[in-house]
């Protein structure tokens, strides 16, 4: 392999003049025995080159059983470790290592393992959302198609310490009738949208539903239709019998969202400060085409997970997995 510059986090070489980008990539995926995985907040042309486009859960579960050599996660850094971690023998390419995550970020895993030592005896459940140090720490992990179902797999008496997102922690909190303790994190993307212009939209489009993300504050979730993750809120769009919705999460989800509902409008809910285009999320978006096809041809930059660490973050992610196979999800 040539030598090649990842300064900057992602391979900075030239593309060829004239070349197209997906034919190239589809080419360079089928010599090397590469996947592509893209989350639902890629850009649209990733979306549509990707061997599987899901949510958190879903990519995490295709990433266990895919038996292709080389993963290339299109999504964001703690996506690509929890690749790596369930397929710590495959090789694990990121298109731009910089594509981190604020809500992980708002979780440092010394400061949440002090916080667990305050609080003996209860039960760590992370959200995936998170680096892998801090799955080391838990017990069990879920995304947001699985938290309800998983809160609620514990006996009610259990006590719950639930990290990072207070939003979907307070979310889960009122579904579910528990009183989890929660850190103190969120996301930039979920917390900017604001209920003012999600009621103006509302005036202007009566019929519409309103579909959010339980990353969302409270009272945005108060406003919604349908709370849920990326999936569920795309499977809703697709068996609802209206024909508009308001989507208040990344916008990436509308490209797949009109993709199966070619005659239904997706109207995205803006930020609060609508000169600023907060309701994309600024790290998914740092994955381009030019990048992820640098990515497969220098196999480069590659996720690695420390052995010890990913020995232990491995379990609660089993775990997870293994009750959301129990209950259909
Ligand atoms: P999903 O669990 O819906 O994929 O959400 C992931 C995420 O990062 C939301 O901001
Ligand atoms: Fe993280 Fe928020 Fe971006 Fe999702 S939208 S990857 S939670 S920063």
């Amino acid at each position: 392999m040539i030598d090649v510059n990842i300064s900057q986090g992602f391979v900075s070489a030239p593309i060829p003049d004239g070349i197209d980008l997906a034919v190239e990539i589809k080419r360079l995926k089928k010599e090397k025995n590469a996947a592509i995985l893209a989350h639902y907040y890629q850009n649209g042309a990733i979306q549509d080159i990707a061997d599987f486009v899901g949510d958190s859960l879903a990519l995490a579960q295709w990433a266990a059983q895919t038996d292709a050599d080389i993963l290339v996660m299109c999504g964001v850094h703690f996506m690509g470790e929890t690749a790596k971690i369930l397929c710590p023998d495959k090789k694990v390419l990121v298109p731009d290592i910089n594509a981190g995550c604020s809500l992980a970020d708002s979780c440092n895993a010394e400061d949440f393992a002090r916080f667990i030592e305050q609080h003996p005896g209860y039960k760590v459940v992370s959200y995936v959302n998170t680096s892998a140090a801090v799955k080391a720490l838990t017990d069990v992990v879920v995304t947001s198609t699985n938290a309800r179902q998983i809160i609620e797999s514990f006996s009610p008496d259990e006590k719950i310490i639930f990290g990072p997102d207070r939003n979907l922690g307070n979310y889960i909190n009122s579904v579910t009738g528990r009183n989890m303790l929660l850190w103190d994190g969120a996301c930039h993307v979920h917390e900017q949208f604001s209920v003012e212009k999600i009621v103006e939209l509302k005036k202007k489009y009566p019929e519409a539903e309103v579909l959010a993300h339980p990353e969302c504050k409270k009272p945005v979730l108060v406003l919604a239709d349908k709370v849920g993750s990326t999936a569920a809120l795309l499977k809703h769009a697709m068996k609802s019998d209206k024909n508009i919705f308001i989507v208040v999460t990344e916008s990436g989800i509308l490209h797949e969202m009109k993709k199966n509902c070619p005659d239904k409008t997706f109207i995205p809910a803006p930020p609060a400060d609508s000169t600023c285009a907060c309701n994309e999320c600024n790290y998914m978006r740092l994955n381009t085409m030019e990048k992820l096809y640098n990515t497969l041809l220098y196999e480069l930059p590659e996720i690695k997970v420390e052995k010890e660490l990913a020995d232990k973050a491995i379990r609660p992610i089993e775990r997870m997995l293994e009750i959301s196979k129990k209950l259909g999800l």
